[in-house]
């Protein structure tokens, strides 16, 4: 079998199941080697990613969580991303945010996230074509993030364009590309806090500046990699389900016929189904912070682990039937929002976007088709379709 989880054309129309089939049975820690860099273990079982993304003490977020050394903090120095920290300062910087993020907060903006998702399909039901991708699936992340944040929603719109250029692997795009739209995401972000400093108002970028870690405030790079932080993580994930999630229950129309006909009921359990099923974050890096052992491999301090979270919910010997898309599938403890330490803070968020978009989707659109081949993201971190032209019908 040849492997191959660097190139971005193996995750073209969707994630290389077959080689994570072949890797969970033959190599479930897997040396892959690296044209520009020390190669790494590709870790495809649950049970084996889950002791890792748990075991920080052994396996660190720094100094990155891409394969690649070089994909740092943006050139901020010494500064680094929350993401690539472990505890306990980690701790520190997650708690200055994870009050706006519990369940409890998150549903407090159930309704006016029902009222976004109306909108949204309220500008292209009339219609009866539209890219899937960015009127509907991207339109949500990139207001719900610019509401939390407290920006204009067209700004959330130009901020998710630059996620998708960051998430896609560098020989896809122009050289210097994807360095110069973290710089643009940095400028925005400069722009944010002086109007914030300004005139501080009730939303998460005000809450940040005004917050102390350590007994002091954040300096200005640390915000802008929160910043970064905040919009990366949230735009494309949610994007790349939804329309990934659309796609999976267009190729089986008796499967949505079901879930459509006991919508609210049946919802809870195909979206977390869609969640396994998509995974829309193929992988997090970690760093070995010494000798260890990972199912009979021999890691050295010093070697890249990988986690493949698409290739752990496939495993069958935690899911029956990994390879059936089941939306009544329970229990599903699947691991597409990661766990431990660095588990997706906005999760609970995501969760609502993702029903009242599919809610108000297949509520108002029937008769999905696809008006051309979806586009996919070249990238080897984040999957799903760039584009994804479709026909549909208004509902009566
Ligand atoms: C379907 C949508 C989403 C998926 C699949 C997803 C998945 C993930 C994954 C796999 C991680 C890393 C977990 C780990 O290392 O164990 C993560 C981290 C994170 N996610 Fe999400 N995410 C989604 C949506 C969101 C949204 C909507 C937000 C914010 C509103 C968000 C904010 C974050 C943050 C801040 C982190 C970093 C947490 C930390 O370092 O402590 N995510 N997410």
């Amino acid at each position: 079998m040849q492997i191959d989880l660097l190139s971005p054309s193996s995750f073209i129309g969707g994630q290389p199941h077959h080689q994570f089939q072949w890797l969970r049975e033959h190599a479930p820690v897997h040396w892959h080697d690296e044209p520009s860099g020390r190669g790494f273990w590709a870790v495809t079982r649950f049970e084996d990613v889950w002791a890792v993304d748990r075991g920080f003490t052994t396996y660190s977020s720094e100094p990155t969580i891409m394969i690649a050394d070089a994909v740092g903090n943006g050139g901020l120095g010494p500064y680094k991303m929350m993401l690539m920290m472990d505890p306990p300062e980690h701790t520190g910087f997650r708690k200055l945010i994870r009050s706006e993020f519990t369940q409890p907060a998150a549903h407090l903006r159930e309704g006016r996230i029902a009222e976004l998702a109306r909108q949204i399909v309220d500008a292209v039901i009339s219609k009866g074509e539209c890219d899937f991708v960015a009127d509907v699936a991207g339109e949500m992340p990139s207001f719900v993030m610019a509401e939390l944040m407290g920006l204009p929603l067209d700004d959330g719109r130009e901020l998710y364009k630059l996620t998708e250029t960051i998430h896609t692997s560098a020989e896809a795009l122009p050289p210097g590309a994807g360095q110069a739209a973290v710089a643009k995401m940095f400028e925005y972000g400069m722009g944010v806090i002086k109007e914030k400093r300004a005139r501080p108002a009730d939303d998460l970028a005000s809450k940040l500046l005004a917050c102390e870690v350590d007994g002091r405030k954040l300096e200005d790079p640390e915000f802008l990699l929160f910043f970064l932080l905040l919009v990366d993580a949230a735009g494309d994930t949610t994007r790349n389900l939804l329309s990934g999630g659309l796609l999976a229950l267009m190729a089986e129309p008796e499967k949505l016929a079901w879930l459509r006909a006991d919508l609210d009921a049946r919802l809870p359990a195909a979206r977390e189904e869609l969640l396994r099923w998509t995974s829309p974050v193929i992988y997090m890096r970690r760093t070995a912070k010494h000798d260890a052992e990972l199912a009979g491999a021999q890691i050295r301090e010093g070697d890249k682990v990988v986690m493949y979270f698409g290739a752990a919910n496939r495993d069958p010997g935690k899911f029956e039937r990994p390879d059936e898309l089941d939306l009544a599938r329970a229990p599903n403890e699947h691991i597409a929002f990661g766990t431990g330490p660095h588990g997706c803070l906005g999760q609970h968020i995501a969760r609502i976007e993702i029903d009242a978009m599919l809610r108000e989707v297949l509520i108002r659109m029937r008769d999905f088709e696809l008006a051309a081949e979806p586009e996919w993201l070249p990238s080897n971190f984040i999957s799903g379709p760039k584009a994804m032209p479709i026909r549909f019908r208004a509902a009566a």
